[in-house]
């Protein structure tokens, strides 16, 4: 049996191991929270929307223009990044002056476009300019540009020299096409559209392909480069250098206009037999056709008259016959038997039949305003979609309240509505600003931003860099 002196002994030896024990542990833990963590900083104590924006900090050399690029840079500006505009002085974006409606004030183009940035003017062709722009790539992460193929090669900004004066910048293009036979072609929104095959599936089938309203090639695009630059912005926070990001409208439009793409390569199994030329009986040839208002989702839908639809051209809805509620449709409209006729009940017996079941939904829809067929339809789950105008979008209150239609003040054209951050985030809330006056902000990007002295900022403006060419040389002389 053992001593009270051993037993005392042996247990300060197991207490001694134990918390030993717990020292080893200490540090086990720590990593493993370090883990868990990601190696992120600890979550913010500040509430949600108050610990600034997402991308605070990040710093934009924006040589974009007309409206691929600027769309682009407006979202990375409404997400906080600061987007220093660069534009040629005495001219700028030449839609400043596009469309114009006010006399002597910057279009609803350029300034829809261009909110949350700063402009500077900048002559990339001059000497003196060029040394700015170089310094204004050591300060900035990430340059945009949509220049014609070539441009930026041709103002001395290769991807070379650019790696070379910051190898953490990101260069992000938006160009027409990628690489191929059309790389050095000029392109604008519609020729996209019709190279990235909206064009050809979009239209009546009796009629020529069309164009559609939204500009999925120039704001499309920007919206992809947009993603392409997020992403390369937190790949170098790994590997700590920057990359080119490039998207061509062709593939931008493409990306859009998939399902077309899916629905090619079906044609070789047989016919299309959702697309309402099948229900019609005429046969498929071997490219995706037009296909009206069919729905691109394989769930029958098309565009019914409402109520006023002899004087008001917006008075339509959208109506999708989906088969989980076919049921609801048919007492809706007063066809109850449509449930459990054979001719009806099912989706494949309908596909034949799709003309004269919308025509008698329609008779129905016709009876009512698409306000009121959206109400009745959404209550029994029967999902419509009334058409808006323009205008009842700009009035509509529950868009200026989320922020998506937002009116900003102009000092030249007074009040204006521009659309805001359709991205909505908890912690990163939007606040739209005016688009500014041409080189509103050289002076101050030249001194703050870039630490010109003030003499040194006079000889800047005496050599021409900044100014409009007959202006520069009178103040120069
Ligand atoms: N200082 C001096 N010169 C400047 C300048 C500045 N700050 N900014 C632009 N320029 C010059 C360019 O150097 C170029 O001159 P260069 O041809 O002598 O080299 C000139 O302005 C015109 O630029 P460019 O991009 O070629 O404009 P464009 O009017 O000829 O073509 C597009 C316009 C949109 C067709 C063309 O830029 C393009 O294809 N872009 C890519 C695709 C795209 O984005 N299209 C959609 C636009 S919404």
């Amino acid at each position: 049996m053992a001593t009270k002196k051993a037993r005392k002994s042996k247990a300060k030896a197991k207490y001694k191991a134990a918390s030993k024990k717990v020292v080893k542990l200490k540090p086990k833990k720590t990593a493993a929270k370090k883990a868990a963590s990601n190696g992120l900083p600890r979550p913010s104590s500040k509430p949600f929307g108050q610990a600034g924006k997402a991308l605070d900090g990040v710093r934009i050399l924006d040589f974009s223009h007309v409206q691929a690029g600027p769309t682009c840079t407006q979202l990375l500006a409404y997400m906080g990044a600061d987007v220093i505009k660069v534009e040629r002085p005495g001219v700028g974006d030449i839609t400043r002056g596009q469309l114009r409606d006010v006399k002597g004030a910057d279009s609803l183009y350029f300034t829809m476009l261009n909110g949350n940035k700063r402009s500077i003017t900048i002559d990339s062709k001059n000497p003196k300019g060029k040394e700015i722009l170089d310094r204004l790539i050591m300060h900035c992460d990430v340059l945009v540009e949509n220049f014609a193929p070539g441009t930026l090669d041709r103002m001395g900004l290769t991807w070379e020299h650019i790696h070379k004066t910051n190898p953490r910048m990101i260069v992000a293009s938006v160009k027409g096409f990628g690489p191929g036979p059309y790389e050095d072609c000029k392109v604008y929104e519609n020729v996209a559209q019709c190279a990235g095959g909206s064009a050809s599936t979009t239209g009546f089938r009796e009629g020529p392909p069309l164009v559609t309203g939204a500009q999925i090639g120039d704001s499309g695009t920007g919206l992809h480069l947009g993603f392409g630059i997020a992403c390369a912005l937190y790949q170098r926070m790994r590997t700590g250098r920057g990359q080119k990001v490039l998207v061509a409208m062709q593939d931008g439009v493409l990306n859009l206009a998939r399902v077309k793409l899916r629905d090619q390569q079906r044609l070789k199994h047989g016919p299309l037999t959702e697309y309402s030329q099948h229900g019609e009986g005429v046969p498929f040839g071997d490219a995706v056709p037009r296909a009206g208002n069919d729905s691109g989702g394989g769930q029958p839908g098309w565009i019914l008259k409402c109520k006023g639809w002899e004087k008001d051209p917006d008075a339509y809805i959208y109506f999708i016959t989906q088969a989980p509620v076919w049921g609801a449709i048919c007492d809706l409209i007063g066809k109850p038997e449509w449930k459990t006729d054979p001719d009806y009940a099912a989706p494949p017996a309908r596909l034949p039949r799709l003309k004269h079941i919308f025509a008698t939904i329609e008779q129905w829809t016709m009876t009512k305003t698409k306000f009121e067929v959206m109400d009745i339809c959404n209550a029994v789950d029967i999902p419509v979609g009334p058409i808006l105008s323009m205008k009842e979008i700009a009035e509509e209150p529950s868009l200026r309240k989320t922020g998506t239609v937002v009116e900003v003040d102009h000092p030249t054209r007074g009040k204006y509505l521009t659309v805001g951050n359709p991205v909505k985030m908890s912690d990163s809330i939007t606040e739209v600003t005016r688009s500014p006056l041409l080189g509103e902000h050289t002076e101050e990007i030249l001194t703050k931003v870039l630490g010109y002295s003030a003499k040194e900022f006079d000889e800047i403006k005496a050599s021409g860099a900044i100014t409009a060419p007959e202006k520069g040389r009178a103040e120069a002389a």
